[in-house]
């Protein structure tokens, strides 16, 4: 925990929008810009510190860089995550991506989602090879950063992996005696069967094979969930009957897919059983394969 406080900062506009608050702030001394995540303490958002700071102390190209993180006790406790300021979401991607179909029938592009797809993976093979899981993978927490021009003047982008350390599926599962009904909310439908009771690396590999989905379709959901539907109650810590019916789903298919390895990768990483989805490592080489990198 730094000395850092907010007074050190210009508060500045919100950006994007999600769970909890995150502006944009300018240091008042070296006018840095950072993005600035405040989140107030409570028995929903348990924090892996030891997870943020390693985040703060690594240095990966696919990976939001931490730059500080302190609390706040006064007017009400509080605690920020200061971090490297980015230009948007995979979310907004996506959605621009299905805009432009819409409007001018622009297709899909499979060579741009791998690319995407693979630096997600490379910020994966990093952290599960240091041994974090992120469990919160959505695309809400990819995050793009503007990386200049190709030769046409077409703008490029990074993409990193954002909130390491800040899953609040860290609460522990409910038990026999306390049995506890969970209210689904949109992170949910990215969210690996097996996710309350043993969430490893695993999860990730599963939800990336939900985000793979939605890329190559231009939105559309690998497992809609309904918030009103009746599945969604965890069944005394055992079993959820939302994993049950995620596993009892047959693995979605693209559509168009002609050269076969999107319905390919999504076979593996939506595996029901953990142990037999690629490790992040092994699906980085297969991509790399596919685009002959
Ligand atoms: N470092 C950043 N730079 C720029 N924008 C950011 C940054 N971090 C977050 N954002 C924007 O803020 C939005 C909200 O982020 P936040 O993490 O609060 O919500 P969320 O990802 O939906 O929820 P959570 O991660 O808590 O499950 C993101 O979708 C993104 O657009
Ligand atoms: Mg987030």
């Amino acid at each position: 925990m730094s000395l850092c406080n907010s007074d050190q900062f210009y508060w500045l506009d919100r950006v994007g929008t999600g769970s909890t608050r995150v502006r944009k702030v300018r240091h008042k001394f070296n006018s840095q810009e950072s993005a600035c995540k405040e989140i107030t303490p409570d028995a929903s958002s348990m924090f892996d510190v030891r997870c943020i700071d390693a985040v703060a102390r690594s240095n990966h190209p696919n990976i939001v860089q931490v730059q500080d993180r302190w609390a706040d006790q006064w007017p009400t406790p509080k605690v920020y995550i200061q971090m490297e300021l980015c230009y948007g979401d995979l979310n907004q991607y996506i959605e621009a991506t299905r805009e432009a179909a819409r409007t001018s029938g622009t297709p899909i592009d499979h060579r741009a989602v791998w690319k995407i797809v693979l630096q997600i993976v490379d910020g994966l093979t990093y952290a599960h090879e240091l041994g974090w899981s992120h469990r919160n993978l959505k695309p809400r927490n990819i995050l793009a950063k503007a990386n200049g021009t190709d030769l046409f003047g077409v703008p490029q982008f990074t993409w990193k992996i954002s909130d390491w350390g800040l899953s609040p599926t860290l609460l522990p599962p409910p038990t026999v005696d306390e049995p506890q009904t969970h209210i689904p909310t949109s992170d949910d439908v990215y969210r690996a069967p097996e996710h309350r009771h043993s969430p490893s690396a695993a999860v990730d590999m599963w939800s990336l094979g939900c985000i793979l989905f939605e890329l190559a379709t231009n939105g559309v959901l690998a497992f809609p969930v309904e918030a009103e539907d009746p599945t969604y109650v965890i069944d005394n810590g055992k079993a959820t009957s939302t994993a049950a019916a995620k596993m009892s789903r047959k693995t979605p298919q693209i559509v168009t897919d002609p050269s076969g390895h999107i319905n390919r990768v999504l076979s593996l990483c939506l595996n029901p059983t953990p142990a037999e989805r690629p490790t992040a490592r092994q699906l980085g080489v297969y991509i790399r394969g596919i685009l002959g990198q």
